[in-house]
Formats: structure tokens, C-alpha cells, sequence
């Protein structure tokens, strides 16, 4: 199965939206495989922001997302990376869709609520998986609920 990597960021984890953010995507019917409550530190934003290193907003976006905890995640599911990126919205919560993650609770481009890997960036979830997590961290299960959400064993 296709598995991403999600991470509720520093303004979802102080306004309480962790518990959203996981519900939201439990009940579409991903499978929660790996999760850390954790502080980034200056290292680590500045790979997992690597491609926009030279982007003006660089050193900004490295400040907010080291400013406060975050929840790493690693999500589990059909299509797993696309699906995500559709239920977290515009990049800009002001362009997000009503019923987007983003455009329920944010406002604000650099605070965004919500990080999913890239879809359009071939091995991006495998990549950032990586980065958070060990191989160990990660746990194989079958959900109860799996022959409810897919029709074929193998999706
Ligand atoms: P992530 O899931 O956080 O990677 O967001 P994204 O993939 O939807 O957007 P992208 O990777 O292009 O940008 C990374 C983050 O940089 C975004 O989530 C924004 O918070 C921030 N960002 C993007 N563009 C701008 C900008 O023009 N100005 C500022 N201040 N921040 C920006
Ligand atoms: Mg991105």
C-alpha cells in the first residue's frame, strides 16, 4: 500500500486541530502506520524544506515550522499521497476549498495548518518518510474496517 508522510504543524498543534487533522483522515479510511509528537529542530526543517531553499519565504517558513511541536505522521491507504493533498486543500488556505483541511481552519499562507508530500514529486513520501521516521517506527496492521472501504483486497 501507498503510504504518506503528513505532519500537523506548530499553529494545528496550538490551536488543538491535532485531533481534526487525524480524525479527518482516519474516517476517510487511511490507516495511521507511524506517529511522532516531536520539536523539529534547525537540521531537519532545512532538509525537509530543501527544495525551497532558495525561495524568498526560505528562512520564514524554517522559523514557523521549528517555533512549536508538531505531530509527524505517516498514513497508510489507496492513492494515499493524492488523496491527502486533495483533503488538505490550496497551498494558500484563502484559495482552499470549503472542506479542505486548510480552508476550514486557516487564513494565512505561512500558517497552512497541514504538510502532506507532494504527489506530483515522484518518491517526495518516501523521501520525508525517511527523514522522520525509522523503518521500526512504522507499524504493519490490517484495519477492522478495510473490506468496508475498499471492494478489492489488493487496492
Ligand atoms: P507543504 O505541505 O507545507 O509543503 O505545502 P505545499 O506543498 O502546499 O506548498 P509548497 O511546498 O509549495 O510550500 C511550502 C510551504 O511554504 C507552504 O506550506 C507555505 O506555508 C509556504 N509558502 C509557500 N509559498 C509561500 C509564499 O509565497 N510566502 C510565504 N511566506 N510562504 C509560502
Ligand atoms: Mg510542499
Amino acid at each position: 500500500d501507498e503510504r504518506t508522510f503528513v505532519m500537523a504543524k506548530p499553529d494545528a498543534v496550538q490551536r488543538g486541530l491535532t485531533g481534526e487533522i487525524i480524525t479527518r483522515l482516519e474516517e476517510r479510511g487511511l490507516k495511521l502506520v507511524g506517529a511522532k509528537f516531536m520539536q523539529i529542530d534547525q537540521e531537519l526543517a532545512e532538509a525537509h524544506y530543501g527544495e525551497h531553499e532558495d525561495k524568498p519565504f526560505f528562512d520564514e517558513l524554517v522559523e514557523f515550522i521549528t517555533s512549536g511541536p508538531v505531530m509527524a505522521m505517516v498514513w497508510e491507504g489507496g492513492d494515499a499521497t493524492r488523496q491527502v493533498r486533495q483533503m488538505m486543500g490550496a497551498t494558500d488556505p484563502a484559495d482552499a476549498a470549503p472542506g479542505t483541511i486548510r480552508g476550514d481552519y486557516g487564513l494565512d499562507l505561512g500558517q497552512n495548518i497541514i504538510h502532506g508530500s507532494d504527489h506530483e514529486d515522484e518518491g517526495a513520501n518516501e523521501r520525508e518518510i525517511e527523514l522522520f521516521f525509522d523503518e521500526d517506527e512504522l507499524v504493519d496492521y490490517s484495519r477492522s474496517d478495510e473490506p468496508w472501504v475498499y471492494e478489492d483486497e489488493d487496492h
